[in-house]
């Protein structure tokens, strides 16, 4: 239905979201088994029981979508130039990024390269439910074009910077100067376009000199509409490399604070070995982690410490962190990152890993105001869950309780059951292949 120029579509559906932490706001489940979805220019303008909802907006052309409509999934951390070389055997971080990562991102010196794997990884995203992302380009100014002119392109709500990375290896290494003088160019040119974002990005303390940091910390003073992001405490062997190199430092976290890098729009990758210390300064600052358990898993890096953070009041979302990850999806990732939490005997509640992959994820890159959450006001990103993607799922949840089925879509769910994803109302992705 066109009103005045502007399109109004109704979406009727099971409708799912969580917009505040479970954990501390046990209504913030909201859910709707017949529900209605009111889109008008790609926002939602209403949104309720069907039966309730429907007299009020009589003649809306009204799309029925059979499966459980969710917010689109926000990954808090991944990096497009990696995911060629996903399922990289043999060695945890340090020696992985060496023998596998440098040589892939010294790639990006051909803008084409980049360009393809742009475009190909934000159709991954999607493949996934994914609509929302932060995301690790390469040291390459023309990386983040890239990712950027191909993210303009689906209309999708992306973050990146290009890679600060002075002590990186030859021919992946910037120069101080360079590093800011190519980061200030790009925050000016993309700042306000689209739905893009900038983030200082660092790649972690050790291949940034001292004086590469303070430019870090000066960009961000510069610009205060954009983000920090990067690694922290990852691995045991990185951890002491920092350690030797900071001896001044009273953790990790410190050496990014004496920088200024530690502040409420700082977004830091894994915090698997964290000090208390370090986890009240994080919470103090309003600072948080994206915690990305398949990577965690598969580099040897540890478990994340879900306690810890809880008891400290730590922000965290989810990352997948492809290519160290070892899937896009962030159902897959929440399955995980309930294997992870339970082995330390912390049973992650189904409804409050949703709201990680959402709503979560969305407060700890700054974007809650526009998407997570499915409520009237904000982006009508949203997947539809198909609960029978598979023989195996369709039996678990064929007579489950809503609960058990959030949970069964994490444990045994990824890509399969995603049957649709929508960027702006208008369908991005359709598993049977007709996306417009
Ligand atoms: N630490 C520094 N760089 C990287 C990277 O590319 N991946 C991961 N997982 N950790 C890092
Ligand atoms: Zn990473």
């Amino acid at each position: 239905m066109t009103k005045g120029g502007m399109t109004i579509h109704g979406f009727r559906g099971e409708l799912l979201s969580v917009s505040r932490d479970p954990h501390h706001h046990p209504d913030a489940i909201r859910y709707e088994p017949d529900g209605l979805l009111v889109v008008e220019d790609g926002i939602v303008v209403a949104r309720g029981d069907y039966m309730t909802l429907a007299g009020r907006f009589p003649g809306l052309a009204i799309e029925h979508l059979p499966g459980l409509i969710v917010p689109g999934f926000i990954d808090a951390h991944v990096h497009y130039a990696q995911m060629d070389h996903i399922a990289s055997h043999g060695e945890q971080l340090l020696d992985w990024l060496d023998r596998h990562i440098f040589p892939a991102e010294k790639a990006f010196a051909d803008r084409a390269h980049a360009d393809r794997t742009a475009s190909l990884f934000l159709d991954e995203l999607l493949r996934n439910g994914t609509t929302s992302a932060l995301v690790f380009p390469t040291v390459h100014a023309h990386s983040v074009d890239a990712l950027f002119d191909a993210a303009l392109d689906r209309n999708m709500r992306i973050l990146s910077g290009k890679i600060l990375m002075d002590m990186g290896p030859e021919g992946l290494a910037d120069t101080v100067d360079s590093g800011r003088s190519e980061s200030d160019a790009l925050i000016r040119r993309w700042r306000g376009r689209g739905r893009l974002g900038y983030a200082v990005t660092p790649r972690f303390a050790l291949t940034s000199s001292d004086a590469q940091l303070q430019v870090a910390g000066a960009l961000l003073a510069d610009h205060p509409d954009v983000l920090l992001h990067t690694h922290l405490a990852e691995n045991l062997r990185e951890c002491a490399a920092v350690a030797d190199r900071f001896p001044a430092a009273q953790d990790y976290l410190d050496v990014y604070d004496r920088f200024g890098l530690v502040g409420d729009r700082s977004v830091f990758a894994h915090g698997v070995h964290l000090s208390d210390r370090a986890c009240a300064r994080l919470a103090q600052s309003g600072a948080g982690i994206a915690v990305c358990p398949s990577s965690n898993l598969f580099l040897g890096s540890g478990f994340f410490d879900f306690g810890q953070a809880d008891a400290h009041g730590v922000r965290i979302g989810l990352g997948t962190d492809v290519g160290a990850g070892t899937s896009f999806s962030l159902l897959h990732t929440a399955g995980l990152a309930y294997q992870a939490a339970l082995s330390r005997h912390d049973p992650l509640d189904p409804f409050r890993a949703l709201y990680l992959a959402t709503a979560g994820g969305a407060a700890l890159l700054h974007m809650d105001d526009r998407v997570g959450g499915l409520e009237p006001g904000q982006e009508a990103d949203f997947v539809l869950l198909d609960c029978a993607a598979t023989p195996l799922l369709a039996r678990r949840t064929e007579h489950a309780t809503l609960a058990d089925r959030l949970f069964a879509l994490q444990i045994l769910g990824d890509d399969r059951v995603i049957a649709r994803t929508y960027i702006l109302g208008q369908c991005a992705w359709d598993r049977q292949g007709t996306a417009s």
